[in-house]
């Protein structure tokens, strides 16, 4: 293997290049994660950063640009006079239309504009609509900028279904190995996330339990309290299953649901979560009518505020408001192999809801027989509750006996693991782990493209039934836990959601 390329070794040399480099993605998350990673000692020292956009700005205008994001994104104690002045030596930027050969041209000549430019590892984010993947990655392979060194950074979502996905995938596979394409799920990158294989496979005591004999069902909920805010042409195209269910829950259902890989590596990882997509129980007809519920956000008040609907929303950023589109989705699927059959998965997510908490609780088994005289009915099955945010952590709830005299009184209680209580650290947001990684050369973290269709293969079933049906998504007000239809869907077997206070 090329040493640079291994998972441990940063290159001696990068550059960085960000298409979309003044949109908020870049602003708000990739920038300020670079400066984190500077910050600790992490770039190499001729790292160069390279923002590309339609923006009229010369370097310095970007360098501005970029400093005020790190004013508004980065704590104030991260923010040091030396180290932010040596972060935006490293940006230049350059302003490119994609049809005019000249700016490609001129980008051709920035990158090679460094002291042994053959050195350095090329990176080519592509924070841009999907749409533009191909003949970005195209006109890259023109101007004679990709080797093999070179790697793409490509945002979800990788198309609108699967034959969009597949022509996406093909598009830029005919320009880069699957080797050198990062398809990012930011969800990957959270610690908590992370942890959860740790959790699993670096224990022994969970194991033995993780299963249908002793698992009753497993919920997965990221709720949001924000609504579209300035995304809602990008939003009402896609929706709630798109953005999130296809992606980032997925992703969670299959790290609690996968095998253990013979080891931590670049593919073992992505071939157990790949495997846990195709067992996921097929979306007919049927079950899309039975198992899905979709909702729509309409005024309300979160954190006591008072919020406009989801088509004011739409309307407010200039479209007409009428839609059709999903802002909040439940559902119930299974993972049919032999660990899982029979358990059921209930995932839920939804905008402007009445918390902002995105968690996965797995809910054993009731004991198999109440031994407590007068107990019956006063235990709650356990629970594990791993909090992926805001708080990262895990509970666990157990039943005990409360102290005193005069038999067993049985009440619920919790072994509580902060991560910011046990860690003394300040927690990195989940881009720092994976920019890193893009630059060592490690996709251990990052989807694959038989990961991504096989989520597509089981999303359309929903999005085609959906659309075929003239049912809209249910209204729920702003500031709750989504359409009572969500509730409706355990409680006719029996559960509820299990909601954390965190
Ligand atoms: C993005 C979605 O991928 O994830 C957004 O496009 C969503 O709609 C965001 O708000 C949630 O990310 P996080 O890290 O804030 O939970």
């Amino acid at each position: 293997m090329d040493p640079s390329s291994s998972p441990h070794v940063l290159p001696a040399a990068c550059d960085f290049t960000v298409f979309g480099g003044t949109g908020d993605l870049a602003l708000r998350k990739l920038l300020p994660a670079l400066y984190h990673r500077d910050l600790e000692g992490q770039l190499p020292a001729d790292h160069r950063i390279l923002g590309v956009s339609m923006s009229d700005l010369d370097d310095a205008g970007w360098r501005d640009a970029v400093h005020a994001a790190l004013t508004t994104y980065v704590d104030p104690e991260q923010l040091l006079t030396p180290a932010v002045d040596r972060f935006l030596a490293r940006l230049y930027h350059l302003r490119l239309d994609a049809r005019n050969a000249e700016d490609w041209d001129r980008f051709h000549a920035l990158l090679k504009e460094r002291a042994h430019p053959e050195d350095a590892v090329r990176v080519f984010y592509l924070a841009v609509a999907p749409r533009l993947f191909g003949s970005i990655c195209q006109r890259l392979d023109e101007i004679g900028v990709v080797d093999e060194r070179a790697r793409v950074v490509l945002e979800k979502p990788i198309g609108h279904d699967l034959d969009s996905a597949r022509e996406i995938n093909d598009a830029v596979g005919r320009v880069f190995d699957e080797s050198q394409i990062f398809r990012i799920d930011h969800y990957l990158g959270k610690e908590s996330v992370q942890n959860l294989l740790v959790t699993r496979f670096a224990n022994t005591f969970l194991e033995p339990l993780w299963n249908s004999r002793w698992v009753d069902h497993v919920q997965i909920t990221v709720s949001e309290t924000v609504g579209v805010g300035g995304r809602g042409e990008y939003y009402d195209h896609a929706g709630a299953l798109r953005d999130m269910v296809q992606n980032h829950l997925l992703q969670l259902l299959c790290l609690v649901a996968m095998e253990p890989p013979t080891y931590v590596g670049r593919e073992t990882v992505r071939d157990e979560k790949v495997k846990v997509l195709q067992a996921l129980e097929p979306m007919t007809p049927e079950a899309v009518d039975r198992d899905t519920v979709r909702g729509r956000y309409d005024v309300g008040l979160v954190d006591g505020e008072a919020v406009p609907s989801y088509s004011e929303d739409l309307q407010a950023g200039g479209s007409h408001g009428r839609s059709r589109t999903e802002t909040f989705v439940a559902l119930k699927t299974e993972v049919q192999n032999w660990r899982w059959a029979g358990v059921p998965f209930y995932l839920r997510t939804g905008k402007r809801m009445d918390r902002r908490a995105s968690e996965i609780v797995v809910v054993f088994k009731e004991p198999p027989h109440s031994m407590f005289p007068g107990a019956e009915g006063a235990t709650a099955p356990n629970r594990l509750h791993i909090l992926v945010q805001p708080d990262e952590g895990m509970r666990l709830h157990l039943t005990a006996k409360e102290p005193g005299p005069g038999g067993y009184r049985l009440r619920p209680v919790s072994l509580d693991l902060s991560y910011a209580a046990a860690f003394d650290a300040r927690l990195p947001d989940a881009y720092e782990r994976l920019l890193m990684d893009v630059m060592k050369g490690n996709p251990t973290l990052f989807m694959r493209r038989d990961e991504v269709e096989a989520a597509w293969t089981w999303t359309e079933p929903i999005l085609r039934r959906w659309a075929a049906t003239a049912e809209r998504p249910r209204r729920y007000p702003a500031g709750t836990p989504g359409p009572t239809a969500a509730a409706m869907l355990l409680e006719r077997d029996g559960r509820t959601w299990q909601e954390t206070d965190q």
